[in-house]
């Protein structure tokens, strides 16, 4: 029989394209491409004990990724992964600096994974959107340059699944004030906004992506609940917060254990907090299991855990009319796993 956390139909809105890529998959490319992996067995090199240490990682895996048809191959094996473990809709971050460095094109990266997507959406009906992350480790000049060649690409109708931009990478030692031209660029092309924040340093950095880059959606918000006016506004205004727990537990280390983690307590603030999972395949972790161990740990029901995927569907950037046809199909879907 099915888990029940399997069954349950989820959206994800924290996911990096990047950080889905099968272990097998990574191999096989390193060994196309060339490139020599340091470990026998790819799943060695996924151990942490730091964000920034976990970047390393994750930057050595962007690596592997040489040409378009390997940006598709990734895309379209993120979301064939994630399908049986419930997953309905995806807004996916990819995060394309050191490609682009690397003399790699926007345009053929987009293209690359808006194949995948699709190839996967035919086989599975799920749908997915991409959103296009500055890579805070290259600074708020190569973001804004980013930013605007996204635009360029939209201008000419070759990223229309690009609905949005974030940015990721490194929190320490990072002004966020660095990136207001390339958010605002962003907003004034109608490009929806986020950025991961709050998820290795305090509250002040969510402050600053809300006020002053203007985001919608925060990516972690770990930190939020340090600061009670900043839970206030962020409820007041449904601002969503894609938190990750298991990553905040094995990347950034700034949780020691699942049931010490505050998501139960940021719903309970009347926080917008959705569940994710950030860099499943680095993490060994796919979406049933999240749901199920936070579940587990922090002793929320399956009805509070059909909440949380509603609430998710409410935390897309889908149009209204999107919204509610997924709702209902959740209701739906969710109706037997309840009664079960
Ligand atoms: N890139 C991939 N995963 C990330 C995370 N958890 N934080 C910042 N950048 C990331
Ligand atoms: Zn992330």
């Amino acid at each position: 029989m099915k888990d029940v956390y399997d069954a349950i139909p989820k959206v994800e809105l924290h996911c990096h394209v990047e950080g889905t890529i099968r272990p097998s998959t990574v191999a096989e490319l390193a060994k196309k491409n060339g490139r020599a992996l340091p470990v026998g067995n790819v799943e060695d090199l996924y151990r942490y004990d730091s964000l920034n240490g976990f970047l390393e990682i994750f930057w050595f895996v962007q690596e592997m990724l040489a040409d378009q048809g390997d940006w598709e191959r990734i895309a379209y094996e993120s979301i064939v992964d994630a399908v049986p473990h419930g997953l309905r809709y995806r807004e996916t971050f990819f995060t394309p600096a050191r490609h682009l460095r690397a003399g790699q094109d926007l345009g053929g990266i987009v293209d690359g994974l808006t194949r995948g997507l699709e190839a996967a959406e035919a086989e599975t009906g799920v749908g997915s959107m991409l959103i296009c992350d500055m890579d805070r480790a290259y600074g708020g000049a190569a973001g804004l340059e980013l930013v605007d060649r996204l635009v360029e690409l939209r201008k000419a109708g070759r990223a229309a699944r690009v609905i949005g931009v974030g940015m990721d990478s490194t929190e320490l030692g990072v002004d966020l004030h660095d990136y207001v031209p390339a958010y605002e660029l962003a907003r004034s092309a109608r490009l929806r906004c986020t950025a991961h924040a709050g998820e290795d340093t305090g509250p002040l950095n969510i402050w600053t992506a809300v006020e002053v880059l203007k985001v919608e959606r925060i990516d972690h918000g770990l930190s939020i609940l340090e600061d009670a006016e900043l839970t206030k506004r962020a409820s007041a205004e449904r601002i969503a917060l894609t938190v990750c727990p298991n990553s905040n537990v094995v990347i950034a280390n700034k949780v020691e254990t699942l049931s010490a983690h505050p998501f139960r307590r940021m719903r309970e603030a009347g926080l917008l907090a959705t569940l994710n999972t950030d860099d499943p395949a680095m993490t060994d972790l796919d979406l049933g299991k999240e749901y199920r161990t936070v579940a587990e740990a922090l002793d929320l029901s399956l009805q509070d855990m059909a909440a949380v995927a509603l609430d998710g569907v409410e935390a897309t950037w889908l149009e209204d009319a999107g919204k509610r046809d997924l709702r209902a199909r959740f209701l739906a879907e969710l109706e037997p796993v309840l009664s079960a």
